[in-house]
């Protein structure tokens, strides 16, 4: 048994969400970017705007972070920065702003958004770089009037404000308001998923810095990176690792093995799954049980089992289908049968994970 005092983890923070590495791999051109948009306001002059696109995971708020930390070390650098699904309505953002300036709570609301960013801009002696992380969260109107206080205040006021926006929808600045888009003028700046070797080297540097050399086996390591790819989210290869850690810890080992990875990620498709199936009506979750008790099945086998158990017009049978894939508990492709081409359903979990799902809920 492991005493308190005996742990496998060396840094446990190192899996929290909001840890930002010492070291980001594979996004040095995009530090670089960063930095170049920043330094002017180390410089005394206004930062130039930035646009990071790109997946969810793929190192943009990591690359955020890191750089205005590095920046804070250099030389102190005023920033204001919102997570905006936290701060979804204009009045939050611009209050986080004022508090950020001002170094004060803001006034509690009673005052108008115009007074309070008002305040702001007159008090402004240095340059402000405002970032708004994950600002496809906002609503276009909101998105707009946000841009728009941001982008006149230099004309109005004279001060110097740069804006480092980041968004998974590469399509977000073309939605923008003509005008707003108009004065928006900033550097794209691109972040390409990562490929296997790349999440494979991510996860193992974290592997290094949060564990004490040698516990995690090498083959459940291989597991974490493949599931890590598979959902091609690097982010849940990370939660593995810690999950997956504490379950070797929960039994009493030293030693994370494969089974610890397979109970993580089955407990995580557990909750994922039983929360889609709250989404679905009884007859849907009868097709669902139908196709987890076959395997690979043709679609039209699949409609005589179902409507051999369940009066259902092939038409809506084939809703169903697609609502199913839809949420991705199964996945519809094309096979060879006889002569032509048929669609199979497929399982996408595993048939206990669904099972134990249909129990819970
Ligand atoms: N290049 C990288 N090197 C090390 N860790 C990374 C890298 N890219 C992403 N991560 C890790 O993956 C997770 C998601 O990264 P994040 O920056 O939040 O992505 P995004 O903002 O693009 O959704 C974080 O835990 C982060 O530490
Ligand atoms: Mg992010």
């Amino acid at each position: 048994m492991l005493s308190w005092d005996e742990t496998i983890f060396r840094n446990p923070e190192v899996f929290d969400p909001d840890y930002v590495p010492d070291e980001l791999l594979f996004r040095d051109s995009q530090i670089r970017q960063l930095v170049s948009c920043i330094r002017p306001a180390m410089l005394n002059s206004s930062p130039i705007n930035a646009f990071c696109l790109g997946p969810p995971s793929t190192g943009k708020t990591s690359t955020i972070k890191y750089v205005l930390r590095e920046a804070e070390s250099e030389a102190g650098i005023l920033y204001s920065y919102i997570r905006i699904p936290r701060f979804r309505e204009p009045y939050k953002v611009f209050s986080k702003i004022f508090q950020d300036v001002l170094g004060q709570q803001s006034p509690p609301s009673g005052i108008s958004k115009t007074v309070l960013m008002d305040r702001v801009w007159s008090n402004l002696d240095e340059p402000l770089l405002i970032v708004l992380d994950d600002i496809n969260f906002l609503s276009k109107a909101y998105a707009n009037e946000i841009l728009y206080e941001i982008l006149k205040a230099p004309d109005e006021y004279g001060v110097k404000v740069g804006i480092v926006a980041a968004a998974t929808d590469v399509k977000f600045p073309l939605l923008l308001d003509p005008f707003v888009g108009a004065s928006f003028h900033y550097m794209e700046i691109h972040y390409p998923s990562y490929g296997y070797r790349e999440m494979e080297e991510i996860l193992r540097k974290r592997v290094e810095y949060g564990f004490y050399e040698g516990v995690f086996d090498s083959r459940a390591f291989r597991r974490v990176v493949e599931l890590a790819y598979n959902a091609g989210d690097v982010r849940y290869g990370i939660y593995l690792l810690k999950a997956a850690g504490v379950n070797a810890e929960s039994r009493g080992s030293r030693k994370v093995e494969d089974k610890d990875v397979e109970v993580a990620h089955a407990g995580e498709s557990l909750s994922f799954v039983a929360k889609i199936l709250t989404a679905l009506n009884s007859e849907e979750r009868a097709v669902l049980r139908i196709i987890y008790s076959n395997d690979a099945i043709p679609t039209g086998d699949l409609y005589e089992q179902v409507s051999s158990e369940i009066k259902m017009s092939y038409r809506k049978y084939y809703n169903i289908l697609e609502k199913l894939e839809r949420l991705k508990l199964i996945e519809i492709s094309f096979g060879e049968k006889g002569k032509g081409k048929t669609r199979y359903v497929h399982r996408k979990y595993d048939v206990e994970v669904v099972e134990k799902a249909m129990e819970l809920i």
